[in-house]
């Protein structure tokens, strides 16, 4: 197996299964009390470059969950904010942690890190990927629909992080994927490129939303101006204000149809306040299995 987890490319399907297998398992020993020690003396360091809530916490949560111990470095901590090289950086970390946890803007931070580290390095989002968070969405529609091979998943809106992961996914693990943007929005050329070749036929990206959801198994959406792009945010609410995820949207898929949202949601933009506290709405179980599916990822990964 890669020894970094950079983005899903780098996998088999059955890698990929595993994590959410494992994930399962985990969760499932979780709730019934058992406790977890296998990470017991082993450190993770947590390098992020921009805000987060879920996966900082759920990281550090299975950290901990393991029985192992965790070092938070925020962007203003470290000496990378005085431009220390990524090299020197990846390994003096090398010497102290595990593995690190890397948020940040370029993929070439991650790669680069990657590059000089001698412990793995995990993408925890960059601007081209969002992987682990894609792991977690898997585990949590199989919960609610079982295998994913012959669902129909739509994504409706950016062509961003979050879209590029999920088409690297489809290549993996056989569903249909429809991405639904604007023009000039789309995910990245390269990696629908080679997606598609793996997928045989099974990615399209379209321009109309209402289009993306008839016979859908599952609604996708994500903001519309990730971090990063605040400053495109006004430009973008009118470029994207077609692509809301809404009652009259929900209406045109079948009433079985999950949504699903990543979270941060800014409601009344990409999604409706009545969509995400709707019944068909599992944005809080994708959270909850970030964590699982982290202790799975850094379990494999570690120990
Ligand atoms: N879904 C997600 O990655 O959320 P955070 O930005 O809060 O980590
Ligand atoms: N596409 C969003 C995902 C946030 C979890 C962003 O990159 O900001």
């Amino acid at each position: 197996m890669a020894k970094h987890l950079l983005s899903l490319e780098e996998f088999s399907r059955d890698e990929l299964a595993y994590f959410v297998e494992r994930a399962v398992q985990l969760k499932r020993e979780r709730n019934e009390g058992m406790a977890h020690r296998q990470l017991s003396g082993r450190t993770i360091g947590l390098i992020f470059e921009k805000p987060s809530t879920r996966t900082r916490v759920s990281f550090e949560a299975a950290m901990y969950g393991l029985g192992g111990q965790v070092i938070f470095l925020s962007a203003r901590d470290t000496q990378l904010a005085r431009s220390e090289p990524l090299k020197d950086m990846a390994r003096v970390m090398s010497r102290y942690v595990d593995a690190m946890v890397v948020r940040t803007f370029g993929q070439e931070v991650v790669n680069e890190l990657a590059a000089y580290s001698t412990v793995p390095v995990i993408n925890a989002l960059t601007d081209l990927h969002h992987p682990c968070q894609i792991l977690s969405d898997i585990m949590t529609i199989q919960e609610k629909k079982g295998p994913l091979h012959g669902l129909k998943i739509a994504w409706i809106g950016d062509g961003n992080n979050m879209a590029n992961s999920w088409i690297q996914a489809a290549g993996k693990f056989g569903f249909e994927l429809v991405l639904a943007c604007p023009a000039g929005y789309e995910p990245d050329a390269g990696i629908l490129a080679r997606s598609r070749a793996e997928a045989a036929g099974q990615i399209a990206v379209i321009r109309d939303p209402e289009l993306a959801v008839i016979g859908a198994d599952v609604v996708n959406v994500d903001v519309w101006a990730s971090m990063g792009q605040e400053a495109e945010q006004n430009e973008r609410l009118k470029i994207f204000s077609s692509y809301q995820v809404n009652a009259a949207l929900m209406a045109r898929a079948p009433a079985e149809c999950i949504v699903l949202h990543c979270l941060p949601a800014h409601r009344g933009e990409e999604i409706t306040d009545e969509v995400l506290e709707s019944a068909q709405c599992v944005a809080f179980d994708q959270a909850e299995n970030k964590m699982h599916i982290h202790k799975a990822i850094l379990e494999k990964f570690i120990a």
